[in-house]
């Protein structure tokens, strides 16, 4: 883990939609899916990305443009240099199992990305299966079509796929299909439902949480979630760590340290 940022050149570009796109970088660092880096922008900002791409010596980041820090990311070009450190934090628990399910929801699919091809290459092995869900708001937001085949999709406006909820979508396969385990990553409320129906069914699931990111490495405090520094302790936890969290689902920590509801 490295805790001072590194210059890296971003070595390829892909444009994921027309808000997201992924970083490439060549680096021998070593992730574990669902594991971040903070990205540095010099004279600007540092903000944490998931790594979403994880092969031999390159890793990339899927960024959404949405204030002034991804609009700056965005616009960097081939060769253009940014700031990296870490890699921070707790990723997935992954086993070769069977019948595993995995949920994301906006960008949240930018975490599980690497979780899904590492469960790939190892169920290839066990002949396990994993159902992936991605949900979105509308079809222009929808990532990785080609990188995933026979991913279940659902819209908010229902233009492509399912009419509805990543949960309602869950809700609807856990009425034909037994699921041993489930990773999601996606807007808390998402992810405290999906955590809700794990429990009715009895699944084990853990999800990634997102807060307010400040150090990166557990000294600030700005990240915590009940006791959890989600930059260290998570941001990956499971369901009995969850059940402990009362601030799961209900409030979070703002930039300024103010707890508010969600
Ligand atoms: C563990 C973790 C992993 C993340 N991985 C990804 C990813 O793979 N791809 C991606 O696009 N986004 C990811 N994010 C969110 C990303 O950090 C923010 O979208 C980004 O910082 C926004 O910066 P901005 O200046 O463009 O927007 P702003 O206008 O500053 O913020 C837009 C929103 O982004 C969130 N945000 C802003 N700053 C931070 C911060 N320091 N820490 C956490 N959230 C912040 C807030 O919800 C805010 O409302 C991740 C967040 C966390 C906590
Ligand atoms: S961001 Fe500083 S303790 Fe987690």
């Amino acid at each position: 883990m490295i805790e001072q940022p590194m210059m890296v050149k971003i070595c390829d570009i892909i444009e994921e939609s027309s808000t997201v796109k992924t970083f490439f970088f060549e680096s021998n660092m070593q992730f574990e899916p669902g594991q971040f880096v903070m990205v540095w922008i010099p004279l600007l900002d540092e903000k944490p990305f998931t790594i979403s791409y994880i092969q031999n010596n390159i890793f990339g980041i899927s960024v959404l443009k949405r204030g002034l820090f991804t609009n700056a990311l965005h616009a960097k070009k081939i060769g253009g240099t940014i700031g990296i450190r870490g890699p921070y934090g707790r990723g997935f628990s992954l086993q070769t199992n069977s019948n595993l399910c995995v949920i994301g929801g906006g960008i949240g699919m930018a975490s599980l990305s690497a979780v899904i091809d590492r469960l790939n290459l190892t169920l290839k092995v066990h002949q396990g299966n994993v159902t992936v869900i991605q949900g979105t708001r509308t079809s222009a937001e929808i990532i990785y079509q080609k990188r995933f085949k026979n991913m279940n999709l659902c819209t908010e406006d229902g233009s492509v796929g399912f009419k509805g909820t990543t949960v309602k979508l869950f809700g609807e396969l856990l009425k034909k299909q037994r699921f041993k385990q489930v990773f999601a990553c996606g807007p808390e409320m998402m992810l405290y439902k999906v955590v809700e129906l794990c429990r009715e069914y009895c699944i084990e699931c853990e999800v990634s949480l997102d807060r307010y990111i400040k150090c990166g490495f557990g000294i600030c405090g700005q990240c915590d979630c009940s006791g959890h520094r989600v930059c260290i302790d998570g941001p990956v936890f499971n369901m009995e760590e969850l059940s402990r969290m009362e601030d799961f689902g209900k409030t979070i920590m703002t930039k300024t340290g103010e707890r508010v509801i969600y």
